[in-house]
């Protein structure tokens, strides 16, 4: 929201004044669009560290005070309260649903569920060991070769249909993929089954025997979507924005998020998160890596801790740390030798003066795969399931860029360090 204020540049003898633009909370931006212009000068921020790409109403994220807000609501009161189906509603639409939208809402998801039967033969193209995102990343772009009939961004309605089926099909590519990799028979989908038990169903059931989905279980299972479901302008939805801005197809754009996101400093870090605490192995052994994370010269990092953003606790930590103890009491592995390390791991990374000095706590990822661990999903499954639980981000800020008439393709600048021009010299002369 533009206001009166403005911010002064003076340089090379110019002055330049430049709005400052109020949000509804958070720190207020100065609007540089008009400063190439005006003064023929970039701004230069490789990270993006102190630089707001677009305005949005979806997610809010106070890095100081540890909060985290869907469309203004605290994601501690989200996971108590509310069940992902509903969240996706939140985030989608902008305010909770009414019981009659939520169930047309949760009605539509169910039916969209089932992936087009050529699909499959899609998945026998890759080898059974490539990992479950590299099969993901290619199926849900390769959607777009499948469902023509929701490709044009241009017709509301067909990005509304495109944003249904792929919420509704994520979970099914998902568990496919890990059938896949384990060369095990793809389950369908079944109605009757709420969104986290079908995933559970899908992933863990198989032809020769019943399987009953512990409700306890799919509770943590929804919790976990709920808890990576958006989360800002983080590098995997920056991602999907900006390849949504030159006018590429939802199914794409999906599947760009989910290429960024396999990063192991982004969504791949609950992986690595894991097979770190693994490496680790004892209480024991862990002075030894907390000397590495903090030694320069040595490139390891303890994965899970540390965020751009949260200066303070992962408000998603503290909720599923919570969950962690739960599901692990309910299994009967609350003594998991992988738990009693992360929880030992946590301690004392929290009183060492490097990790409280640079503000490093445990973030959504630490605590995360010993979950996923314990309800017996491969270290390479954690990831396909964080990209599973972001989609419904990815589409709700996608379908908020598409719907903003002021926008452009998204195009930035550099500071050039490269040759100045140069005249061609034949090979015989070089
Ligand atoms: C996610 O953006 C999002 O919102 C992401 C996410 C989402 O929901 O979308 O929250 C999901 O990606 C969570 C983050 C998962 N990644 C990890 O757990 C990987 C380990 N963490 C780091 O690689 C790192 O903390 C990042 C990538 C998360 C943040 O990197 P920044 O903000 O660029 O911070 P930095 O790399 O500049 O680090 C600042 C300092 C550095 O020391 P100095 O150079 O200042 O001396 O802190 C140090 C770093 O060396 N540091 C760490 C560390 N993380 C940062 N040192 C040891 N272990 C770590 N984990």
């Amino acid at each position: 929201m533009a206001d009166t204020r403005t911010a002064t540049l003076t340089f090379d003898g110019k002055t330049i004044e430049l709005p400052i633009l109020s949000p509804t909370v958070g720190p207020d931006v100065i609007d540089i669009r008009k400063l190439y212009a005006q003064g023929d000068v970039f701004t230069y921020d490789p990270g993006f560290t102190s630089t707001a790409a677009c305005e949005s109403a979806i997610t809010y994220i106070d890095g100081d005070k540890g909060e985290l807000l869907y469309r203004g609501y605290p994601i501690e009161q989200l996971a108590e309260h509310s069940h992902y189906l509903e969240v996706c509603y939140l985030l989608l639409n902008g305010e909770l649903p009414t019981a009659d939208e939520l169930a047309d809402f949760e009605n539509r998801v169910t039916r969209h569920t089932m992936l087009h039967e050529q699909v499959h033969n899609f998945f026998r193209g890759f080898r059974r060991d490539s990992h479950p995102m590299a099969t993901m990343v290619g199926v849900v772009g390769a959607m777009s070769a499948f469902y023509h009939d929701s490709l044009d961004i241009t017709d509301p309605w067909q990005r509304e249909v495109a944003s249904m089926r792929l919420i509704a099909k994520l979970p099914t590519i998902a568990a496919m993929a890990y059938k896949y990799s384990v060369g095990q028979p793809f389950v369908y989908p079944r109605n009757d089954l709420d969104y986290a038990s079908n995933f559970l169903h899908m992933c863990f059931s198989v032809p020769a025997e019943q399987y009953k989905v512990e409700p306890a279980l799919a509770k943590a299972m929804d919790l976990i979507f709920t808890l990576h479901a958006d989360h800002e302008q983080n590098a995997s939805t920056s991602t999907v924005r900006l390849a949504g801005s030159s006018g590429a197809n939802p199914f794409a754009c999906i599947a760009a998020g989910i290429a960024c996101l396999w990063g192991p400093a982004h969504g791949g870090a609950n992986q690595a998160c894991l097979e770190m605490l693994r490496e680790i192995g004892s209480v024991d052994r862990i002075p030894e890596f907390v000397a590495r994370a903090k030694d320069k010269n040595d490139p390891f990092r303890l994965m899970g801790f540390g965020h751009r953003v949260y200066k303070n606790f992962d408000p998603r930590a503290k909720v599923m740390k919570e969950s962690a103890d739960e599901v692990l009491e309910l299994l009967g592995v609350h003594n998991n030798p992988l738990l009693q390390v992360a929880k030992e791991l946590e301690k004392i990374a929290l009183e060492d003066p490097y990790f409280v000095e640079k503000k490093l706590y445990p973030n959504v990822d630490f605590y995360s795969g010993i979950i996923l661990e314990a309800m017996g999903f491969p270290t390479s499954m954690f990831t396909p399931i964080f990209a599973l639980s972001r989609t419904v981000g990815w589409i709700s800020q996608w379908k908020e860029m598409i719907g903003d008439p002021t926008g452009r393709i998204g195009r930035p600048r550099q500071l050039y360090a490269g040759a100045t021009a140069r005249e061609y010299t034949d090979v015989t002369k070089r």
